[in-house]
């Protein structure tokens, strides 16, 4: 539905969402800002993002609203709905549909109420997704970095994270880009942690590949992006794999990616969905590392050779938090 002549077109998915939706759509056609406040703006990928609270009703929650342009070559797929390597993956309207799913099968997704599109030629060009605020939540990996002395709390972290492991495992979901700044811990720290930024995702992965997948992205990035970690965290993080995911007939390919996952980037221009297409019996292991290995010494933010000590103490610390944690019963 349209609300205006501002060109937006908007999609309610839950009724109370129409106030927001027109809130922001009113400043997209007016630039008034009443009851929008822009919290960030990441020019090079052109995303916005946007606390709303509706002044016509102060005690309306507050919403977040993400925008996005779409580059020419996601437009068709933004429009279809389809994602592929030509008319790109991680377009709103994939992102919408993965959030839909993750929050539907899972306690670990946010809600999403609205959805908007500015067309320009007959193809979207821009879209929202408004979804609830997670009020006072943070990244994993601030709330990981502000408790650096309190063992019991990191712990409780690492299970929270190893709940939502089980939850993606057992829904099929895998979130393509699970790293700790797309993991939001609420000030409640029993409440489930919520996976966002779920513009990449796949539905079909092999379970053993996909938990091996999450894992080590996410403790590569936790370790500090080290590409020299030590043997005992690669430990670590395989006991994690076996709790996970150690029935599976993957399982021993993927206790053999994980520990490349935990010292290399998979950042781009590396795909993480390669790993993903075939079944783990076709991932050629070998291939993969040497890429890995020739990726990282061409990548600007290459880390030095040598590790400082306060990476290694953090790094230990990280190792004894997953130590505790598997010992720990609930
Ligand atoms: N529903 C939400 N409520 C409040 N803050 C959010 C919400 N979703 C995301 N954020 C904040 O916005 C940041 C960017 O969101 P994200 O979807 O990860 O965007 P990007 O694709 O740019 O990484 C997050 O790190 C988080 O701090
Ligand atoms: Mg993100």
């Amino acid at each position: 539905m349209a609300f205006s002549d501002s060109g937006w077109r908007w999609w309610l998915i839950e009724g109370h969402a129409g106030l927001p939706a027109r809130t922001i759509d009113h400043y997209f056609r007016t630039g008034d800002s009443s009851g929008i406040t822009l919290l960030r703006e990441k020019a090079a990928k052109s995303r916005r993002f946007y606390r709303i609270a509706p002044t016509t009703l102060p005690d309306s929650p507050h919403y977040f609203a993400k925008q996005m342009t779409l580059p020419p070559r996601k437009r068709l797929g933004a429009l279809l709905g389809r994602s592929n390597p030509l008319v790109g993956y991680s377009h709103g309207t994939a992102e919408l549909s993965h959030n839909l799913a993750l929050n539907e099968q899972t306690a670990h997704g946010v809600r999403t109420f609205a959805f908007g599109e500015y067309f320009r030629g007959g193809l979207p060009v821009q879209q929202v997704l408004l979804q609830e605020y997670l009020v006072d939540w943070q990244p994993f990996n601030a709330v990981w970095k502000l408790h650096e002395d309190n063992a019991t709390l990191r712990r409780t972290l690492l299970l929270q994270f190893f709940d939502m492991l089980v939850s993606l495992r057992d829904a099929g979901i895998s979130h393509l880009d699970l790293h700790p700044g797309n993991v939001m811990v609420s000030p409640d720290l029993q409440a489930p942690l919520r996976a966002i930024d779920c513009g990449q995702m796949s539905m079909e992965a092999d379970p053993a590949i996909s938990a091996a997948l999450h894992l080590g992205v996410f403790l590569h990035e936790l370790n500090g992006k080290c590409t020299s970690p030590s043997s005992q965290l690669e430990d670590g993080a395989c006991r994690l794999l076996y709790g996970l995911v150690g029935a599976e007939a993957g399982f021993a390919t993927a206790e053999r990616l994980l520990p490349l996952l935990v010292r290399h980037s998979t950042k781009k221009p590396f795909s993480r969905r390669c790993l993903l297409r075939h079944g783990p019996d076709k991932l050629k292991l070998d291939a993969i590392e040497k890429r890995l290995l020739k990726l990282s010494q061409h990548r600007p933010s290459a880390p030095a050779a040598h590790v400082s000590g306060t990476a290694r103490r953090q790094e230990q610390r990280l190792i004894a938090s997953i130590d505790e944690m598997m010992t720990t019963t609930r």
